[in-house]
């Protein structure tokens, strides 16, 4: 009952000749998979300065349109902020918010991502909420408490009633990047134990149709058994995201489960 979805976090990378080139890429890739409309929604998270370009080389291929971050004001005097009316502007349908390089490396919290989230969905923007722990966080047996407050503190507070049009992605913070992939297992315990979280707070048939990604290493080998899990609803990818074949390769992995 949901719908795959296979999101790219392009992170810093790609100049604009580049950015445009891999949207192509993708577009006609994922044209190319035939009938993956309607069977997997597919999303190219671009630097904010190349997301009218990307949104103009993806125009009428279905693809969605994310920015990596956005204010939680509306406009006004915050240099060097973009607010989720300009990201629209710009073309985008997405918003990537609380990863985890945005609250380890910016100390980015919880209520701020709150705040964002809110102001995103408001602002006529899908958002993807970033949740994840650290290595001594798992080490330590505490994964679901500290997701658990991420939840509450992240998306609890900034939505009262059920926000439709929300996704989660899950990206434990030691396999992004690294190589390290968490197991099937071990990300569908966390993807579950997100998924009955948010049905408690917002009802078990908003859970059930709601969207947690899974992100951290991501590749085209091991997308399959990722995606295979019940909980696991498609992937945030970083790396492989930047490769049209490996993100292609990727797609279809999400349109065979
Ligand atoms: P990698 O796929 O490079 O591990 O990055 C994952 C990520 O951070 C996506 O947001």
């Amino acid at each position: 009952m949901r719908l795959p979805l296979v999101a790219g976090n392009w992170k810093m990378n790609k100049r604009l000749a580049e950015a445009r080139a891999l949207a192509r890429a993708v577009a006609e890739g994922v044209s190319k998979l035939g009938g993956a409309r309607g069977r997997v929604e597919v999303v190219l998270g671009p630097p904010y300065l190349a997301l009218p370009a990307v949104a103009e080389a993806a125009s009428g291929s279905g693809l969605g349109i994310a920015g990596q971050d956005c204010s939680h004001e509306k406009d006004g005097a915050f240099t060097g902020e973009v607010s989720a009316a300009m990201l629209k502007d710009a073309g985008a349908t997405h918003v990537i918010l609380g990863h985890s390089e945005r609250r380890e490396l910016l100390g980015e919290t919880d209520a701020l991502v709150a705040k964002k989230a809110a102001a995103s969905l408001a602002g006529g923007l899908l958002p993807i909420v970033c949740l994840g722990e650290a290595l001594p966080i798992r080490q330590a047996g505490r994964t679901l408490e500290r997701v658990g407050r991420q939840i509450r503190r992240s998306i609890l507070d900034a939505f009262p009633a059920p926000p439709e049009g929300l996704t989660v992605a899950y990206e434990p913070i030691w396999a992004i990047g690294t190589g390290v992939t968490a197991t099937p297992v071990q990300a569908q315990e966390v993807h579950a134990f997100i998924r009955s979280r948010l049905g408690e707070a917002y009802g078990v048939d908003w859970a059930a149709k709601t969207r947690i990604l899974y992100g951290g290493s991501v590749k085209p080998d091991n997308a399959a058994e990722l995606f295979a899990q019940p909980d696991i609803d498609g992937g945030l990818i970083g790396g492989a995201s930047l490769k049209s074949e490996d993100f292609l390769a990727i797609v279809s992995a999400a349109l065979s489960t």
